[in-house]
């Protein structure tokens, strides 16, 4: 799997203009100390804690410690040249029970959590939602209910004041998508709710929250943050008769039901039309939109390989997927006698069976950036599971996760000549952690977690984007030990 000098010749001298290189972390994927300090139980906890809904009945009960080890895993991502590193704030440590008491003690750690960042010259980008919901939200009906979105709105002030003076960048919420789609409609996400409608409602609700809390942060911030929201596009191909129509419905529902009333103030006709069978959009109320349409200084862009998806005609049947982002999105949705199906991609595959496509990469953000013009982007995820093997000596040779980082800074360095104002990337992720409904099975790190002594062993790629961060050019593979 070792792949030969020679390939990637061609880029390896290109100076990367990226202004930040980075890491990026969820907080129930690395946190653990579940039940410490306060914190209040989430959806996740809820969700993995039922029996069949996590690969292996994993839980993020005590993840990779971070909540512990922040010191260290800090001082490693020093070592490591990191510019900045993009965490999440888990809602029911500041809010245990998502309104209420403000838990101090939570408030603490991410303060201290910031703090070392900055001692170390390291910039916090804080991600406020990245599916952890208190779980007495979710009793009173989640997402779908609008009351969540006025409790996003209070914690965003919370932590506003407490962390505005400090934070980098604020991200409001982490891939809308899988918490609307995944959460409410398709259900291998927490809370695991099989309701196209709700699904939908929750998709307005989250689009408000984000706006309520862009509001919220701008109020109560004393520095001079940048404000962002991370979002998860598909790239989608067609197949079959009817595969530009697929791809049309698919963009809508995915891609343009986020970018429509966060970034032009208005949900697209199209997919008002399509989901007409569904709902009739009434929780859309007056002034709703202007809201959402706050001015953000940079979109986040996750990304990590295609979808294809091709008309199908017949009666709809709701189809398996694998728990995470297969399907959903797709025979979700009923109301039409022809609904759209995800079709298996063409290989390499990673370990999630996600195909490998960095051309998707750049066209995305060459077509946000058609799209969007006036929108500076920064790529909040990018990377790759694969099942890695500690070598005799304790090294991770993980080749084809070299080669995958490798091959997608380079579409994006494509993009950044073709006009993109592309400001930086950060890596998904440091760490191996908790993989949401593959529990512990599916390695992204760039540094192993041992998940028995939870020790941290830096992977060659690991070396290899240090060696990135420090020449600030695409470096040639390089084997350590
Ligand atoms: C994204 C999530 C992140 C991780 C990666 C692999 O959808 O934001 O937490 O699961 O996928």
């Amino acid at each position: 799997m070792f792949k030969a000098v020679g390939l990637y010749n061609n880029v390896w001298s290109v100076i990367i203009v990226f202004t930040v290189i980075q890491a990026a972390f969820g907080t129930y994927q690395v946190e653990g100390a579940a039940d410490e300090d306060g914190r209040g139980p989430s959806i996740w906890d809820t969700f993995s804690r039922t029996p069949g809904k996590v690969w292996n009945g994993d839980t993020g009960d005590v993840a990779c410690d971070h909540y512990h080890r922040w010191e260290s895993d800090l001082d490693l991502m020093a070592e490591l040249g990191l510019d900045a590193y993009r965490f999440s704030i888990a809602w029911s440590r500041i809010l245990p029970t998502g309104t209420g008491e403000i838990n101090r003690a939570g408030v603490d750690f991410y303060s201290r959590l910031v703090d070392g960042l900055l001692a170390r010259g390291i910039r916090p980008v804080a991600t406020l939602y990245h599916w952890d919901l208190p779980q007495p939200l979710e009793d009173a009906g989640g997402w779908p209910e609008r009351a969540t979105a006025d409790a996003f709105e209070r914690y965003a002030e919370v932590v506003g004041a407490a962390l505005g003076d400090r934070i980098h960048t604020w991200t409001t919420l982490n891939e809308p998508w899988c918490s609307a789609y995944l959460g409410y409609g398709q259900g291998g996400h927490a809370p695991g709710r099989h309701e196209p409608a709700a699904a939908l409602a929750a998709v307005h609700h989250l689009n408000l929250a984000h706006g309520r809390a862009i509001q919220a942060l701008r109020a109560t911030s004393t520095g001079a943050p940048e404000y962002s929201v991370t979002l998860n596009f598909h790239v989608l191909r067609g197949r079959g008769a009817g595969a530009d129509e697929a791809v049309r419905r698919i963009d809508a529902l995915a891609n343009r039901a986020f970018t429509g009333p966060m970034l032009r103030g208005a949900y697209p006709d199209d997919l008002l039309a399509d989901t007409a069978g569904v709902t009739d959009w009434a929780f859309v109320r007056e002034g709703d939109l202007a809201v959402i349409a706050q001015p953000i200084d940079v979109l986040g862009v996750n990304y990590y390989s295609t979808a294809t998806v091709s008309l199908w005609d017949g009666v709809a049947e709701q189809q398996q997927n694998d728990g995470h982002k297969g399907a959903a999105g797709g025979t979700a949705w009923p109301g039409s006698d022809r609904i759209v199906e995800f079709v298996a991609q063409d290989p390499p595959f990673t370990d999630m069976g996600w195909n490998i496509a960095p051309d998707g990469l750049e066209e995305l953000l060459v077509s946000l950036s058609e799209q969007f013009p006036q929108q500076p982007l920064m790529i909040t995820e990018n990377g790759a599971a694969f099942p890695d093997e500690v070598a005799p000596g304790g090294a991770v040779h993980d080749a084809a996760r070299v080669d995958y980082l490798q091959r997608h800074l380079t579409a994006a360095h494509r993009a950044i000549a073709r006009g993109v104002d592309l400001r930086g990337y950060f890596v998904w992720s440091l760490l191996d952690n908790f993989e949401w409904g593959y529990g512990y099975a599916k390695r992204f790190g760039v540094v192993r977690v041992d998940f028995d002594t939870l020790e941290r062993t830096v992977k060659d790629s690991g070396h290899w984007y240090a060696a990135l961060t420090q020449t600030r050019s695409i470096p040639a593979p390089t084997r350590v030990g």
